[in-house]
């Protein structure tokens, strides 16, 4: 089962390296991945270059795994491109036919990617949006449930959750081509987004490092905590 057959594998066959075939296919899968009202508020980046994947081994703290791997791949949050994403839904809706079933999905959607995302994702230096979303919270809340939203930090956590459910997919979809993955936070953000000329607005969430795996760069047992003590059943 490829959930158990994953690991964490830090030190690559380098004379066995991984076809841009497997990883291209990967990348493809990973963007399938569920993601917070769909809007994809991510970005990958490839390192596929020798030359700058060698580079990037110092950025990453020297850890085997960016020393032996074949592929480098950083995932990154990109909530800059909120407004154009969107806008990129909103013309997913089917043409509006006057009345309907595509009429309510279209108005529907409208609300949703017109209103709601904005509301979200909208910020400015003073807080002023922030101000709103919680205030507006509270206020709703005070008589029924409602969806607490929040400032930058809350904004961050709803990007980085879809961006590392997009990496697990893309390690898992690795491991079912037969190949190794480790993530990786261990590394100077500061530099690799300076290295590889990431958008200003990108902030990684972290970086997948791809190989052929060798038994020795499994690091022991799986242990695991007893699942009692981290699983409450109401
Ligand atoms: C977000 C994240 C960051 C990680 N960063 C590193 C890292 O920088 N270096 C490393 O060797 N392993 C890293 N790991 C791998 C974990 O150490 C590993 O998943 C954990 O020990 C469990 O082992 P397993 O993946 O083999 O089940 C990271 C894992 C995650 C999910």
């Amino acid at each position: 089962m490829l959930v158990r057959a994953r690991r964490s594998v830090r030190k690559f066959d380098r004379e066995m390296p991984v076809p841009d075939d497997a990883v291209r296919r990967s990348i493809e899968l990973a963007l399938l991945s569920p993601n917070s009202s769909n809007m994809q508020l991510w970005h990958l980046t490839w390192v596929r270059d020798p030359a700058v994947r060698e580079r990037m081994v110092t950025l990453c703290m020297g850890q085997n795994a960016a020393k032996t791997a074949s592929h480098l791949v950083v995932f990154q949050t990109r909530q800059d491109l909120w407004r154009r994403h969107a806008k990129w839904n909103l013309e997913q809706a089917p043409p509006s036919s006057g009345s309907g079933p595509d009429e309510r999905r279209m108005k529907l959607m409208r609300k949703y990617y017109g209103v709601l995302m904005p509301l979200a994702y909208r910020s400015d230096p003073f807080g002023l949006n922030t101000l709103v979303r919680r205030l507006g919270s509270f206020l709703l809340g005070l008589t029924r449930p409602v969806m607490r939203l929040g400032g930058s930090g809350w904004q961050r956590v709803i990007l980085h959750k879809s961006c590392a459910l997009a990496a697990q997919t893309f390690m898992l979809a690795i491991q079912a081509e037969g190949y190794d993955t480790c993530p990786m936070e261990g590394f100077d953000a500061v530099r690799v987004k300076k290295l590889l000329a990431l958008h200003r607005g990108a902030d990684i969430c972290m970086i997948v490092a791809v190989g052929n795996g060798t038994p020795a760069g499994v690091y022991g047992e799986r242990r695991r905590l007893p699942t009692e003590e981290v699983l409450t059943i109401i």
